[in-house]
């Protein structure tokens, strides 16, 4: 049995599907009845077959939530952890905490409970180190504490923390680290608002860079990862770097509407465009 948690989200909900087409026993954690039909819609892009949505074992609860979530741990011998909250608004500081890094603590105390067999942690390349010089960022790049960082960015890298603990406990860990992740059926959410707001006209752009990846390579990439022999090691998943500009334009041009015009001075850790839009380059 393999545990899902973030199944309603944009990686989990291609996640899910990825794992049922290789006939795996899936259960998912959920949390409203209405995100369910969410998911259905990512199915929907990839099959009319409705049989494959009705093999998963839905299971009600919040990942902070212990109680509720030592059932969901019977029988499971693999945890793909989704779940995050993710926002760049100050104010959900201290909700992302509960849910990142408290959250991910609960997944990573019932893993090593259960005896699981391996843990993949879907974290993010804001929780990897800067590079100096204007280097690439490898998976070696160290955190640093000191800078900018986003309260984001602190919760992601406060959570890997709590899953380099799991390793330490017998629970084999894989993390991936992905840039910004761009795949269907999250149209106004997310990263998925990139495209919304460039077809509804949005006016700016700026030139800061960051990398791109296909949800579809993130899910892949997961499945290899947790169906070899590797452990304990982490890994960065981009497959392209980008300027905002270049991204912008390029959505732009798909959708035939007007490239974004005005360009926004980039701000000290980067997420002017975040304000605009409510994304930033740094997921
Ligand atoms: N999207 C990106 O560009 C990107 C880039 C790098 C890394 N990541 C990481 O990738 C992972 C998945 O991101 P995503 O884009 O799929 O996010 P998403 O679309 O916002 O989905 C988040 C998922 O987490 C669930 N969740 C949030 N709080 C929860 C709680 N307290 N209890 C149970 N479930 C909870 C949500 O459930 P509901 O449906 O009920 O809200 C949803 O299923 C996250 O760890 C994120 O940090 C994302």
């Amino acid at each position: 049995m393999i545990l899902v948690t973030g199944g309603t989200g944009l990686v989990g909900a291609h996640l899910l599907y990825h794992l049922l087409k290789e006939n795996e026993t899936i259960r998912a954690i959920y949390r409203s009845e209405e995100r369910i039909e969410v998911v259905k819609k990512v199915f929907s892009y990839y099959t009319e077959d409705t049989s494959l949505i009705a093999k998963i074992a839905w299971f009600k609860a919040d990942i902070t939530d212990i109680p509720a979530m030592i059932p969901a741990f019977v029988g499971v011998e693999k945890v793909y952890h989704c779940a995050a909250f993710i926002s760049f608004n100050p104010k959900d500081y201290k909700e992302m905490r509960k849910v990142n890094i408290h959250g991910t603590a609960i997944i990573v105390n019932l893993s090593i409970d259960a005896k699981i067999k391996k843990l993949c942690f879907v974290g993010s390349i804001a929780a990897v180190g800067d590079a100096l010089n204007g280097d690439l960022i490898t998976e070696e790049n160290e955190w640093n504490k000191e800078l900018d960082n986003s309260g984001y960015s602190i919760t992601k890298f406060g959570a890997e923390m709590e899953v380099w603990r799991a390793s330490q406990e017998e629970v084999e860990v894989v993390i991936v680290n992905p840039g910004v992740i761009l795949g269907s059926g999250f149209w106004t959410s997310g990263s998925g608002k990139l495209f919304s707001q460039v077809k509804n006209g949005f006016k700016y752009y700026t030139e800061g860079i960051t990398g791109f990846v296909g949800v579809k390579d993130v899910v892949k990439a997961m499945v290899l990862l947790m169906n070899s022999e590797v452990k304990n090691e982490r890994f960065i998943l981009v497959s392209e770097n980008k300027t905002y500009k270049e991204m912008f334009f390029l959505i732009a041009d798909a959708f035939g509407v007007n490239r974004p015009s005005k360009k926004i001075k980039v701000l000290a850790n980067n997420c002017a465009l975040a304000y605009f839009i409510n994304f930033r380059g740094v997921y």
